[in-house]
Protein backbone atom coordinates (compact mmCIF):
# COMPACT_ATOMS: atom_id res chain seq x y z
CA UNK A 1 0.00 0.00 0.00
CA UNK A 2 1.36 3.35 -0.95
CA UNK A 3 1.61 5.97 1.62
CA UNK A 4 0.11 10.06 1.01
CA UNK A 5 2.40 11.98 2.38
CA UNK A 6 1.60 14.73 4.31
CA UNK A 7 4.77 16.95 5.36
CA UNK A 8 5.32 19.83 3.02
CA UNK A 9 9.26 20.22 1.86
CA UNK A 10 10.66 23.50 3.55
CA UNK A 11 11.31 24.78 0.38
CA UNK A 12 7.88 24.90 -0.63
CA UNK A 13 7.17 26.19 2.56
CA UNK A 14 9.55 28.82 1.93
CA UNK A 15 8.90 29.85 -1.15
CA UNK A 16 5.00 30.45 0.13
CA UNK A 17 6.23 32.01 3.52
CA UNK A 18 5.71 35.10 2.48
CA UNK A 19 1.50 34.36 1.72
CA UNK A 20 1.38 33.32 5.19
CA UNK A 21 0.33 36.66 7.02
CA UNK A 22 0.65 36.68 11.05
CA UNK A 23 -2.06 38.00 13.48
CA UNK A 24 0.36 40.90 14.27
CA UNK A 25 0.34 41.73 10.31
CA UNK A 26 -3.33 41.34 10.29
CA UNK A 27 -3.80 44.07 12.75
CA UNK A 28 -1.35 46.24 11.45
CA UNK A 29 -3.39 46.58 8.08
CA UNK A 30 -6.48 46.71 10.48
CA UNK A 31 -4.50 49.78 11.42
CA UNK A 32 -2.81 51.28 8.33
CA UNK A 33 -6.28 50.73 6.22
CA UNK A 34 -8.26 52.49 9.07
CA UNK A 35 -5.65 55.73 8.28
CA UNK A 36 -6.39 55.65 4.85
CA UNK A 37 -10.19 55.70 5.06
CA UNK A 38 -10.00 58.47 7.32
CA UNK A 39 -7.98 60.33 5.00
CA UNK A 40 -10.33 59.51 2.09
CA UNK A 41 -13.28 60.56 3.82
CA UNK A 42 -12.07 64.11 5.00
CA UNK A 43 -12.55 66.91 2.53
CA UNK A 44 -8.30 68.15 3.25
CA UNK A 45 -7.11 64.87 2.63
CA UNK A 46 -9.31 62.85 -0.34
CA UNK A 47 -7.45 64.61 -3.13
CA UNK A 48 -3.91 62.62 -1.83
CA UNK A 49 -6.09 59.72 -0.31
CA UNK A 50 -5.35 56.08 -1.76
CA UNK A 51 -8.55 54.67 -0.66
CA UNK A 52 -11.05 57.40 -2.30
CA UNK A 53 -14.34 56.41 -0.25
CA UNK A 54 -16.39 58.03 -2.96
CA UNK A 55 -19.38 59.51 -2.13
CA UNK A 56 -22.39 57.16 -3.77
CA UNK A 57 -25.03 59.60 -3.52
CA UNK A 58 -27.38 56.98 -2.10
CA UNK A 59 -28.36 57.79 1.54
CA UNK A 60 -31.60 55.63 1.96
CA UNK A 61 -31.48 52.21 2.76
CA UNK A 62 -34.35 50.44 0.99
CA UNK A 63 -37.34 49.99 3.06
CA UNK A 64 -38.59 46.90 1.40
CA UNK A 65 -41.59 48.50 -0.02
CA UNK A 66 -40.31 48.86 -3.29
CA UNK A 67 -41.97 47.81 -5.82
CA UNK A 68 -42.17 47.85 -10.17
CA UNK A 69 -40.32 47.22 -12.80
CA UNK A 70 -36.81 48.48 -13.97
CA UNK A 71 -33.94 47.91 -16.23
CA UNK A 72 -30.44 47.38 -14.85
CA UNK A 73 -27.29 47.57 -16.77
CA UNK A 74 -24.15 45.46 -15.19
CA UNK A 75 -20.66 46.12 -16.54
CA UNK A 76 -17.46 45.35 -14.06
CA UNK A 77 -16.45 41.76 -15.43
CA UNK A 78 -15.69 40.39 -19.04
CA UNK A 79 -19.45 39.89 -19.34
CA UNK A 80 -22.08 42.56 -19.60
CA UNK A 81 -25.79 42.09 -18.81
CA UNK A 82 -28.37 43.55 -19.21
CA UNK A 83 -31.78 43.06 -16.95
CA UNK A 84 -35.63 43.38 -16.24
CA UNK A 85 -36.04 43.18 -12.60
CA UNK A 86 -39.78 43.38 -11.20
CA UNK A 87 -39.91 43.82 -7.67
CA UNK A 88 -43.36 42.47 -6.87
CA UNK A 89 -42.62 41.91 -3.07
CA UNK A 90 -39.82 41.79 -0.83
CA UNK A 91 -39.80 38.15 -1.12
CA UNK A 92 -40.91 37.95 -4.77
CA UNK A 93 -38.79 39.33 -7.34
CA UNK A 94 -38.67 38.15 -11.11
CA UNK A 95 -35.16 38.90 -13.24
CA UNK A 96 -34.92 38.23 -16.58
CA UNK A 97 -31.68 38.67 -17.89
CA UNK A 98 -29.07 38.07 -20.83
CA UNK A 99 -25.30 38.17 -20.92
CA UNK A 100 -23.47 39.15 -23.59
CA UNK A 101 -19.36 38.81 -24.05
CA UNK A 102 -17.66 41.57 -24.32
CA UNK A 103 -14.93 40.87 -26.73
CA UNK A 104 -11.33 41.12 -25.42
CA UNK A 105 -10.53 43.32 -28.29
CA UNK A 106 -13.11 45.63 -26.92
CA UNK A 107 -11.18 46.38 -23.47
CA UNK A 108 -8.73 48.17 -24.74
CA UNK A 109 -10.22 50.02 -27.78
CA UNK A 110 -12.12 53.09 -28.58
CA UNK A 111 -14.30 54.03 -25.31
CA UNK A 112 -17.19 54.63 -28.28
CA UNK A 113 -17.19 51.04 -29.59
CA UNK A 114 -17.96 50.11 -25.47
CA UNK A 115 -21.18 52.48 -25.31
CA UNK A 116 -21.89 51.49 -28.78
CA UNK A 117 -21.83 47.66 -27.95
CA UNK A 118 -23.88 48.33 -24.40
CA UNK A 119 -26.66 50.33 -26.26
CA UNK A 120 -26.93 47.84 -28.89
CA UNK A 121 -27.05 45.15 -26.37
CA UNK A 122 -29.68 47.03 -24.23
CA UNK A 123 -31.62 48.07 -27.58
CA UNK A 124 -31.70 44.01 -28.36
CA UNK A 125 -32.82 42.95 -25.12
CA UNK A 126 -35.57 45.71 -25.19
CA UNK A 127 -36.29 44.16 -28.35
CA UNK A 128 -37.00 40.54 -27.22
CA UNK A 129 -38.78 41.69 -24.13
CA UNK A 130 -41.00 44.04 -26.14
CA UNK A 131 -40.24 47.29 -23.87
CA UNK A 132 -39.51 49.56 -27.07
CA UNK A 133 -41.48 52.50 -26.06
CA UNK A 134 -41.68 52.40 -22.56
CA UNK A 135 -39.39 54.45 -21.04
CA UNK A 136 -38.42 52.34 -17.69
CA UNK A 137 -35.90 53.60 -15.32
CA UNK A 138 -33.00 52.19 -15.46
CA UNK A 139 -30.15 51.68 -12.70
CA UNK A 140 -26.66 51.56 -14.29
CA UNK A 141 -24.49 49.13 -12.43
CA UNK A 142 -21.04 50.23 -13.50
CA UNK A 143 -17.84 48.85 -10.96
CA UNK A 144 -15.05 50.92 -11.56
CA UNK A 145 -13.96 54.04 -9.38
CA UNK A 146 -16.45 56.79 -10.15
CA UNK A 147 -15.97 60.15 -8.70
CA UNK A 148 -19.84 61.11 -8.83
CA UNK A 149 -21.33 64.59 -8.71
CA UNK A 150 -24.95 63.55 -8.24
CA UNK A 151 -27.00 60.13 -8.63
CA UNK A 152 -26.81 60.24 -12.37
CA UNK A 153 -23.47 62.01 -12.94
CA UNK A 154 -20.13 59.76 -12.51
CA UNK A 155 -16.67 60.44 -13.62
CA UNK A 156 -13.99 57.70 -14.00
CA UNK A 157 -11.17 58.49 -12.15
CA UNK A 158 -9.18 54.92 -13.75
CA UNK A 159 -10.32 51.54 -15.14
CA UNK A 160 -9.30 48.56 -13.37
CA UNK A 161 -9.69 44.96 -13.53
CA UNK A 162 -7.87 44.32 -17.19
CA UNK A 163 -10.54 47.15 -19.10
CA UNK A 164 -8.40 50.43 -20.78
CA UNK A 165 -10.69 51.69 -23.40
CA UNK A 166 -9.67 55.24 -24.54
CA UNK A 167 -11.05 58.50 -23.77
CA UNK A 168 -13.45 57.57 -20.83
CA UNK A 169 -11.25 58.22 -17.94
CA UNK A 170 -12.17 61.60 -16.79
CA UNK A 171 -15.42 61.77 -18.50
CA UNK A 172 -19.36 61.25 -17.55
CA UNK A 173 -20.06 57.64 -17.79
CA UNK A 174 -23.97 58.24 -17.81
CA UNK A 175 -23.53 60.99 -20.70
CA UNK A 176 -21.29 58.54 -22.77
CA UNK A 177 -24.02 55.81 -22.47
CA UNK A 178 -26.72 58.56 -23.25
CA UNK A 179 -25.03 59.94 -26.35
CA UNK A 180 -24.62 55.91 -27.60
CA UNK A 181 -28.67 55.64 -27.28
CA UNK A 182 -28.77 58.81 -28.70
CA UNK A 183 -26.88 57.53 -31.79
CA UNK A 184 -29.24 54.41 -32.02
CA UNK A 185 -32.09 56.96 -31.82
CA UNK A 186 -34.39 54.34 -31.01
CA UNK A 187 -34.74 54.23 -27.72
CA UNK A 188 -36.54 55.54 -24.77
CA UNK A 189 -34.42 55.43 -21.74
CA UNK A 190 -34.76 57.10 -18.52
CA UNK A 191 -31.47 56.65 -16.60
CA UNK A 192 -32.13 57.57 -12.94
CA UNK A 193 -29.19 55.85 -11.01
CA UNK A 194 -25.82 55.37 -11.42
CA UNK A 195 -23.99 52.90 -8.91
CA UNK A 196 -21.11 50.64 -7.82
CA UNK A 197 -21.50 47.05 -7.57
CA UNK A 198 -20.62 47.19 -3.60
CA UNK A 199 -23.68 49.07 -3.58
CA UNK A 200 -25.67 47.26 -4.84
CA UNK A 201 -25.07 44.42 -3.00
CA UNK A 202 -25.70 46.19 0.08
CA UNK A 203 -29.19 47.76 -1.34
CA UNK A 204 -29.98 44.07 -2.24
CA UNK A 205 -29.27 42.29 0.98
CA UNK A 206 -30.66 45.42 2.91
CA UNK A 207 -33.69 44.63 1.09
CA UNK A 208 -34.39 41.54 3.37
CA UNK A 209 -31.98 41.82 6.28
CA UNK A 210 -32.44 45.08 8.02
CA UNK A 211 -29.20 44.68 9.60
CA UNK A 212 -26.86 45.04 6.63
CA UNK A 213 -24.47 47.52 6.48
CA UNK A 214 -21.70 46.47 4.04
CA UNK A 215 -21.55 45.51 0.74
CA UNK A 216 -18.62 43.28 -0.09
CA UNK A 217 -17.42 41.77 -3.58
CA UNK A 218 -14.53 39.14 -4.08
CA UNK A 219 -15.13 38.40 -7.48
CA UNK A 220 -12.49 39.60 -10.55
CA UNK A 221 -11.94 42.62 -8.62
CA UNK A 222 -12.62 43.20 -5.02
CA UNK A 223 -14.32 45.94 -3.51
CA UNK A 224 -16.56 47.05 -0.28
CA UNK A 225 -18.95 50.19 0.29
CA UNK A 226 -20.23 50.55 3.68
CA UNK A 227 -22.74 53.25 5.32
CA UNK A 228 -21.30 56.26 6.99
CA UNK A 229 -22.68 59.37 9.33
CA UNK A 230 -23.57 61.87 6.66
CA UNK A 231 -21.71 64.26 8.66
CA UNK A 232 -18.33 62.30 7.63
CA UNK A 233 -19.07 62.21 4.33
CA UNK A 234 -17.24 65.69 3.87
CA UNK A 235 -16.98 65.12 -0.03
CA UNK A 236 -20.28 65.88 -0.53
CA UNK A 237 -21.69 69.11 -0.94
CA UNK A 238 -23.83 68.86 1.89
CA UNK A 239 -22.74 66.72 4.05
CA UNK A 240 -23.28 69.54 7.07
CA UNK A 241 -26.70 70.29 5.88
CA UNK A 242 -28.12 67.17 4.54
CA UNK A 243 -31.80 65.78 6.17
CA UNK A 244 -30.36 62.56 5.77
CA UNK A 245 -28.12 60.78 8.75
CA UNK A 246 -26.65 58.44 6.46
CA UNK A 247 -24.62 57.77 3.29
CA UNK A 248 -23.30 54.94 1.64
CA UNK A 249 -19.35 55.22 0.89
CA UNK A 250 -18.05 53.34 -2.14
CA UNK A 251 -14.25 52.43 -0.25
CA UNK A 252 -12.86 51.64 -3.31
CA UNK A 253 -10.28 49.33 -1.19
CA UNK A 254 -8.83 48.06 -4.20
CA UNK A 255 -6.30 50.79 -4.18
CA UNK A 256 -5.17 50.29 -0.65
CA UNK A 257 -1.05 49.93 -0.80
CA UNK A 258 -0.67 52.09 -3.95
CA UNK A 259 1.55 54.17 -1.66
CA UNK A 260 3.57 51.51 -0.55
CA UNK A 261 1.73 51.17 3.11
CA UNK A 262 1.26 47.64 2.24
CA UNK A 263 4.38 46.30 1.17
CA UNK A 264 5.07 45.05 4.43
CA UNK A 265 2.82 42.29 3.56
CA UNK A 266 3.40 42.07 -0.05
CA UNK A 267 5.87 38.62 -1.88
CA UNK A 268 7.78 38.76 -5.07
CA UNK A 269 5.41 37.01 -6.60
CA UNK A 270 2.87 40.08 -6.33
CA UNK A 271 5.42 42.38 -7.49
CA UNK A 272 5.58 40.32 -10.55
CA UNK A 273 1.49 40.44 -11.21
CA UNK A 274 1.77 44.08 -10.70
CA UNK A 275 3.94 44.47 -13.55
CA UNK A 276 2.23 42.40 -16.06
CA UNK A 277 -1.14 44.04 -15.72
CA UNK A 278 -2.33 47.08 -17.77
CA UNK A 279 -2.41 49.24 -14.33
CA UNK A 280 1.11 48.77 -13.00
CA UNK A 281 1.56 50.86 -9.53
CA UNK A 282 -2.54 50.29 -8.83
CA UNK A 283 -4.72 48.57 -7.08
CA UNK A 284 -2.25 46.87 -5.00
CA UNK A 285 -5.09 45.26 -2.43
CA UNK A 286 -6.87 44.15 -5.18
CA UNK A 287 -4.08 42.16 -6.84
CA UNK A 288 -3.41 40.59 -2.92
CA UNK A 289 -7.07 39.33 -3.14
CA UNK A 290 -8.93 39.08 -5.70
CA UNK A 291 -9.96 36.15 -8.97
CA UNK A 292 -8.48 38.25 -11.78
CA UNK A 293 -4.82 37.74 -9.74
CA UNK A 294 -4.95 34.83 -7.68
CA UNK A 295 -4.75 32.04 -10.14
CA UNK A 296 -1.21 33.99 -11.72
CA UNK A 297 0.46 34.09 -8.43
CA UNK A 298 -0.28 30.41 -7.90
CA UNK A 299 1.16 29.83 -11.71
CA UNK A 300 4.37 32.00 -10.36
CA UNK A 301 5.04 29.88 -7.24
CA UNK A 302 4.72 26.66 -9.32
CA UNK A 303 7.24 28.21 -12.30
CA UNK A 304 10.02 29.40 -9.81
CA UNK A 305 9.59 25.88 -8.16
CA UNK A 306 9.30 24.11 -11.35
CA UNK A 307 12.71 25.94 -12.25
CA UNK A 308 14.26 25.11 -9.14
CA UNK A 309 13.48 21.03 -9.83
CA UNK A 310 11.41 21.43 -6.22
CA UNK A 311 8.37 20.22 -8.00
CA UNK A 312 6.78 18.26 -11.34
CA UNK A 313 10.69 17.66 -11.27
CA UNK A 314 11.84 16.59 -15.22
CA UNK A 315 8.16 17.41 -16.50
CA UNK A 316 7.98 20.52 -19.16
CA UNK A 317 4.76 22.18 -20.07
CA UNK A 318 4.22 25.19 -22.44
CA UNK A 319 0.56 26.16 -21.14
CA UNK A 320 1.80 26.68 -17.52
CA UNK A 321 4.90 29.00 -18.76
CA UNK A 322 2.01 31.08 -20.83
CA UNK A 323 1.04 34.07 -18.72
CA UNK A 324 -2.72 34.09 -16.96
CA UNK A 325 -3.19 30.16 -17.60
CA UNK A 326 -3.53 29.26 -14.19
CA UNK A 327 -7.24 29.91 -13.81
CA UNK A 328 -8.89 31.18 -10.18
CA UNK A 329 -11.46 28.88 -10.82
CA UNK A 330 -8.59 26.03 -10.37
CA UNK A 331 -8.02 27.04 -6.75
CA UNK A 332 -10.96 26.60 -5.88
CA UNK A 333 -11.26 22.90 -7.64
CA UNK A 334 -8.11 21.35 -5.85
CA UNK A 335 -8.84 23.02 -2.53
CA UNK A 336 -12.70 21.36 -3.07
CA UNK A 337 -11.02 18.13 -2.66
CA UNK A 338 -11.22 15.70 0.20
CA UNK A 339 -7.88 15.78 1.93
CA UNK A 340 -5.94 12.82 0.63
CA UNK A 341 -7.95 12.71 -2.37
CA UNK A 342 -6.38 14.75 -5.82
CA UNK A 343 -9.12 14.04 -8.09
CA UNK A 344 -9.51 17.28 -9.30
CA UNK A 345 -6.41 18.27 -8.60
CA UNK A 346 -5.12 15.82 -10.86
CA UNK A 347 -7.73 17.05 -13.72
CA UNK A 348 -6.03 20.30 -13.44
CA UNK A 349 -2.51 19.12 -13.39
CA UNK A 350 -3.37 17.81 -16.89
CA UNK A 351 -5.48 20.54 -18.41
CA UNK A 352 -1.85 22.26 -17.72
CA UNK A 353 0.06 19.47 -19.56
CA UNK A 354 1.80 17.83 -16.94
CA UNK A 355 1.42 14.25 -15.82
CA UNK A 356 2.09 14.87 -12.33
CA UNK A 357 3.01 11.43 -11.12
CA UNK A 358 4.02 11.80 -7.68
CA UNK A 359 1.41 12.63 -5.01
CA UNK A 360 3.93 14.97 -2.96
CA UNK A 361 3.58 17.58 -6.36
CA UNK A 362 -0.22 17.38 -5.66
CA UNK A 363 -0.14 18.13 -2.08
CA UNK A 364 2.51 20.97 -3.28
CA UNK A 365 0.09 22.44 -5.54
CA UNK A 366 -2.91 22.09 -3.06
CA UNK A 367 -0.55 23.66 -0.44
CA UNK A 368 0.71 26.98 -2.67
CA UNK A 369 -3.29 27.33 -3.55
CA UNK A 370 -4.51 27.63 0.12
CA UNK A 371 -1.50 29.97 0.99
CA UNK A 372 -2.32 32.11 -1.86
CA UNK A 373 -6.20 32.19 -0.72
CA UNK A 374 -5.61 31.98 2.70
CA UNK A 375 -3.87 35.36 2.61
CA UNK A 376 -6.53 37.10 0.16
CA UNK A 377 -9.37 35.85 3.04
CA UNK A 378 -7.55 37.33 5.64
CA UNK A 379 -6.73 40.65 3.76
CA UNK A 380 -10.36 40.86 3.07
CA UNK A 381 -10.77 40.21 6.94
CA UNK A 382 -8.90 42.90 7.79
CA UNK A 383 -10.85 45.29 5.55
CA UNK A 384 -13.82 44.13 6.73
CA UNK A 385 -13.16 44.63 10.29
CA UNK A 386 -11.63 48.33 9.17
CA UNK A 387 -14.92 49.49 8.52
CA UNK A 388 -17.09 47.44 11.03
CA UNK A 389 -14.98 49.61 13.62
CA UNK A 390 -15.27 52.71 11.63
CA UNK A 391 -18.77 52.22 12.78
CA UNK A 392 -18.50 51.64 15.90
CA UNK A 393 -21.42 48.92 15.66
CA UNK A 394 -22.08 45.78 17.62
CA UNK A 395 -23.68 44.14 14.94
CA UNK A 396 -24.06 43.94 11.54
CA UNK A 397 -24.85 41.72 8.73
CA UNK A 398 -22.45 41.84 5.71
CA UNK A 399 -24.10 41.55 1.52
CA UNK A 400 -21.37 40.12 0.23
CA UNK A 401 -21.04 38.77 -3.79
CA UNK A 402 -18.28 37.76 -6.49
CA UNK A 403 -17.47 34.35 -7.95
CA UNK A 404 -14.18 33.86 -5.40
CA UNK A 405 -16.84 34.42 -2.31
CA UNK A 406 -19.29 31.83 -4.14
CA UNK A 407 -17.15 29.30 -5.39
CA UNK A 408 -14.48 28.52 -3.55
CA UNK A 409 -15.16 26.02 -0.64
CA UNK A 410 -13.84 27.47 2.21
CA UNK A 411 -13.52 31.27 1.82
CA UNK A 412 -16.93 32.25 3.77
CA UNK A 413 -14.94 29.80 6.96
CA UNK A 414 -11.78 31.78 6.59
CA UNK A 415 -13.59 35.20 6.70
CA UNK A 416 -15.70 34.23 9.57
CA UNK A 417 -12.39 32.53 11.54
CA UNK A 418 -10.28 35.60 10.62
CA UNK A 419 -13.16 38.58 11.58
CA UNK A 420 -13.56 36.81 14.83
CA UNK A 421 -10.17 36.74 15.73
CA UNK A 422 -9.72 40.62 14.79
CA UNK A 423 -13.03 42.13 16.00
CA UNK A 424 -13.09 43.06 19.51
CA UNK A 425 -15.26 40.29 21.80
CA UNK A 426 -19.19 41.04 21.64
CA UNK A 427 -19.46 42.13 18.08
CA UNK A 428 -22.08 40.38 16.48
CA UNK A 429 -21.44 39.48 12.47
CA UNK A 430 -22.88 37.57 9.68
CA UNK A 431 -21.69 37.01 6.29
CA UNK A 432 -25.04 36.46 4.05
CA UNK A 433 -24.13 35.65 0.18
CA UNK A 434 -26.51 38.11 -2.27
CA UNK A 435 -28.27 36.76 -5.05
CA UNK A 436 -27.51 38.95 -8.24
CA UNK A 437 -27.09 41.99 -6.14
CA UNK A 438 -26.06 43.99 -9.37
CA UNK A 439 -29.00 43.82 -10.49
CA UNK A 440 -31.59 44.02 -7.65
CA UNK A 441 -29.91 46.51 -6.01
CA UNK A 442 -29.72 48.86 -9.23
CA UNK A 443 -33.63 47.84 -9.48
CA UNK A 444 -33.70 49.00 -5.65
CA UNK A 445 -31.75 52.50 -6.39
CA UNK A 446 -33.57 52.94 -9.68
CA UNK A 447 -36.82 52.96 -7.38
CA UNK A 448 -36.04 55.21 -4.68
CA UNK A 449 -34.83 57.50 -7.28
CA UNK A 450 -37.95 57.34 -9.04
CA UNK A 451 -39.88 57.91 -5.73
CA UNK A 452 -37.43 60.74 -4.35
CA UNK A 453 -37.76 62.75 -7.95
CA UNK A 454 -41.69 62.44 -7.82
CA UNK A 455 -43.91 65.90 -7.04
CA UNK A 456 -44.29 65.28 -2.99
C1 LIG B 1 -13.41 48.29 -8.98
C2 LIG B 1 -14.57 48.49 -8.04
C3 LIG B 1 -15.47 47.27 -8.03
C4 LIG B 1 -14.65 46.01 -7.77
C5 LIG B 1 -15.49 44.76 -7.80
C6 LIG B 1 -12.70 46.98 -8.68
O1 LIG B 1 -11.71 46.74 -9.62
O2 LIG B 1 -12.50 49.35 -8.87
O3 LIG B 1 -15.32 49.63 -8.41
O4 LIG B 1 -16.44 47.43 -7.04
O5 LIG B 1 -13.63 45.90 -8.73
O6 LIG B 1 -16.12 44.58 -9.01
Amino acid sequence: MSVVPTTIAPEVEAAVAGFMLTQAQMTEVVDRMTKEIKMGLAKDTHPRAVIKCFVSYVQDLPTGKERGKYLALDLGGSNFRVLLVDLKSNTDIDIVSKSFVIASSMLSGPGKDLFDFIANCLADFCKEQRLQGEAIPLGFTFSFPLQQQGLTKGILVTWTKGFSCEGVVGKNVVALLQEAIERRGDLKINIVAILNDTVGTLMSCAFTSRNCRIGLIVGTGSNACYVEKTVNAECFENYQTSPKPHMIINAEWGAFGDNGVLDFVRTPYDRIVDKVTPNPGKQTFEKCISGMYMGELVRLVLVDLMAKGLIFAGERSEKIQTQWNFQTSYLSDIESDSPGDFRNCSKVISQLGLVGNHVRDKLHLRYICEAVSSRSAKLCSCGLVTLINKMNINDVSVGIDGSVYRFHPRYHDLLMFHMTKLLRPGIKFELLESDDGSGKGAALIAATAVQNQAPK
